[in-house]
């Protein structure tokens, strides 16, 4: 088919290149010129692994291209897909400022019939507005459909090309033969449903993954009191297959584009109804709670955080991206740098990003793992990066002031970490080493 995507964020880029890959003719259109040129250079304006060679292929074979002619992509399109942003507003709302220009745009530019298919996460509702801009710009018919993405950042076109269902939402079952053929190059589980509930479907799977985070991460926090183990109890949790072992994985807690966004927007998607979704809002609290453990277990373990030198290991929200949209790492470096500490960053790939967000003359940016622990007094592993699990350990503990190691990933083991003399701290499961060796106060070091 020929397809026109507008927005070439995760969604619509991963979604261009991989409808492309399967033989369809695809045009990425962005209202930002700068990251069309891009494009047109091969060069990716997100980090996803494997998405520049993929670009290449498909410019190449002549299935793929980008261009910032929202118009001229409409009409040479059958169907358009919407992937422009869905940010929040102050009060958790969705913006749907993107969508509405560009629904407007697509009106104006349409020269004939036109299925537009969403994938913007949008509120219940939303396709209704937009089939009610477009008709207002239009006098040609169309169709509208919601085909919400849940792809992940970091596995964007894994997910995309293998994805483990498609839900495709639509009031006219005339559409169910070109969309389910549309997709069926990418899996034969295909859940057709009407476009409310589809659009319904992405915002409870997020809210769902959110809401196991938080309660794995509750139970940690019991665990850390009554001395059992949370990777071991969500071990034998995860085996019933009612419960599943996805995403029981303690920590400080989610971050990233999707879930503090699309949680926030649900509890307002209620609210706007008059329901209040009293266990998604402690969903969220559990989750900001979280991230503060990780100051709440410096402060007992060092007493103060005045003068302290602590070292980060990863800023980005998790693994294999640069994307540090609500990160944990942002509002616990804030609070370490309010607290008076000095921080030493470290991150593979995100700390400009993270330099952009937040700047202060108390960080320390650093292009090593051992560099940005050299001399601290603790170190907090934040991000799950595959280089920190291989770190020498007993290196770690030689080259630091004290050696506390705050793993907010519960990345070692026991036996990595026996014989190392660090004091360790994970979640949820037993503290090891023995502090009392340490000196224990900044002051007295200094
Ligand atoms: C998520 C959804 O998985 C995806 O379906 C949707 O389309 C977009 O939002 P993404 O934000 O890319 O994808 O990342 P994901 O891998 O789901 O992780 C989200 C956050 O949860 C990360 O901060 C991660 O560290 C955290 N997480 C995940 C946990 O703390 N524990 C877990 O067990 C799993």
């Amino acid at each position: 088919m020929k397809l026109a995507v507008i927005g070439t964020g995760y969604v619509g880029l991963v979604s261009g290149v991989c409808f492309a890959s399967k033989g369809n003719e695809v045009v990425c259109v962005d209202m930002d010129q700068n990251k069309i040129d891009k494009l047109n250079r091969l060069q990716s304006p997100i980090y996803e692994p494997g998405i520049e060679q993929l670009m290449e292929e498909n410019v190449r074979e002549g299935r793929l291209s980008f261009t910032s002619d929202l118009q001229e992509a409409v009409r040479r399109s059958e169907l358009i897909i919407l992937a422009v942003g869905t940010p929040s507003l102050p009060n958790g709302e969705a913006n749907l400022q993107f969508i509405e220009r560009a629904a407007a745009d697509i009106g104006e530019a349409m020269d004939g019939y036109k299925i537009i298919v969403t994938k913007s996460t949008v509120p219940v509702g939303t396709n209704e507005k937009i089939r009610q801009v477009i008709a207002s710009r239009t006098s040609f018919s169309f169709e509208i459909a919601s085909v919400p993405e849940f792809l992940r950042e970091g596995t964007a076109i894994r997910d995309t090309l293998k994805p483990d269902r498609v839900v495709i939402g639509l009031d006219n079952p005339g559409l169910e033969g070109v969309l389910t053929a549309l997709h069926r190059p990418f899996t034969e589980n295909i859940f057709v449903t009407d476009i409310r509930s589809a659009e319904m479907i992405k915002y409870a799977s997020n809210a769902f993954l959110a809401t196991k985070i938080s309660f794995i991460n509750e139970i940690a926090n019991i665990c850390e009191k009554v001395g059992a183990d949370v990777t071991e109890v969500a071990k034998g949790m995860g085996s019933d297959q009612r419960i599943g072992s996805a995403f029981l994985r303690a920590g400080i807690g989610y971050g990233g584009s999707c879930f503090p966004k699309d949680t926030k927007a649900l509890i307002q998607i209620a609210g706007n109804v008059d329901y209040e979704f009293k266990l998604l809002k402690s969903v969220v609290e559990v989750n900001t709670g979280q991230r503060y453990n990780v100051i709440a277990k410096l402060k007992e373990s060092l007493e103060t955080l005045k003068g302290a030198r602590i070292g980060i290991w990863g800023v980005s929200f998790k693994p294999d991206t640069d994307d540090i949209r609500d990160a944990p790492a942002l509002e616990i470096v804030e609070t370490l740098i309010r607290e008076g500490a000095v921080v030493k960053l470290y991150d593979p790939i995100a700390l400009d990003n993270f330099r952009q967000q937040f700047d202060h003359p108390g960080l320390h940016w650093c292009s090593s793992a051992e560099e940005a622990a050299g001399g601290c007094d603790a170190v907090c592993l934040l991000t799950d990066w595959h280089e920190f699990k291989e770190i020498n350990l007993h290196k770690l503990a030689a080259m630091m002031r004290q050696p506390v190691l705050i793993d907010g990933r519960n990345v070692y083991g026991r036996e990595q970490i026996e014989g190392t003399g660090l004091e360790y701290i994970s979640v949820g499961r037993p503290h090891m080493g023995a502090y009392s060796e340490y000196p224990r106060k900044i002051a007295e070091v200094l």
